[in-house]
């Protein structure tokens, strides 16, 4: 079963940089709308719609990393217009700032990669068979990465999806170290 799938992927993958060869804006609004999709997935399994599943985790990952590895492909200077693409001037204006959004992304799908089954920092943090997490970090975007690694160690966890930057509003307490 494993082995069809992966057959599939390499077919799916194979197409895509035909595509790009000839036609980079239809190639990176397919990649975007994949990313779109799988993120769709992503979203409802972190709000608890659909159960977690670990392996789906990872394939979205994957789905994620692949676009942020081959995106900077697919947009030459010829193709700024055209087929009906949404990409912003400010792409080729200020192309360094615009690849480097793709690099910064792809650290980030590297440290929640690393982050999924890692037992024990949870473990470190204090956290026993039964408990309940509750994740925060700035405004409760990089925390997302922290649910979906405890979920995938079946431990149940919550986003505080405000984050510190409306605890420090409201003024709640805090411990420093
Ligand atoms: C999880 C993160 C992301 C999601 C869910 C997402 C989703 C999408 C979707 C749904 C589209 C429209 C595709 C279509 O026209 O059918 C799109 C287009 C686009 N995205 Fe993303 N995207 C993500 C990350 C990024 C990043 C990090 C960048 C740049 C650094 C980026 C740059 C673009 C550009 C330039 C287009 C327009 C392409 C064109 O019309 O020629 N996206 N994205």
């Amino acid at each position: 079963m494993m082995r069809i799938i992966l057959a599939g992927a390499a077919i799916a993958v194979g197409a895509t940089v035909v595509l790009a060869q000839g036609d980079p804006i239809a190639t990176r609004k397919q990649t975007m709308k994949g990313v779109g999709d799988a993120t769709k997935i992503g979203s409802a399994m972190a709000k608890g719609e659909v159960p977690f599943d670990a392996a789906k985790a990872k394939e979205i990952l994957q789905v994620y990393a692949n676009a942020a590895d081959k995106m900077h492909n697919y947009f030459p200077e010829s193709s700024k217009s055209g087929g009906e693409t949404t990409a912003a001037p400010t792409i080729w204006e200020n192309n360094a700032a615009f690849r480097k959004r793709f690099d910064d992304w792809a650290a980030d799908i590297k440290a929640a990669s690393a982050q999924t089954n890692d037992a024990e920092s949870f473990k470190a943090a204090g956290v026993k068979a039964g408990d309940t997490v509750i994740v925060y970090c700035h405004v409760g975007q990089q925390a997302t990465a922290t649910l979906l690694a405890a979920r995938s160690l079946g431990i149940e966890a919550r986003l505080y999806d405000g984050s510190f930057e409306e605890w420090s509003r409201l003024d709640g307490p805090v411990e420093g170290k």
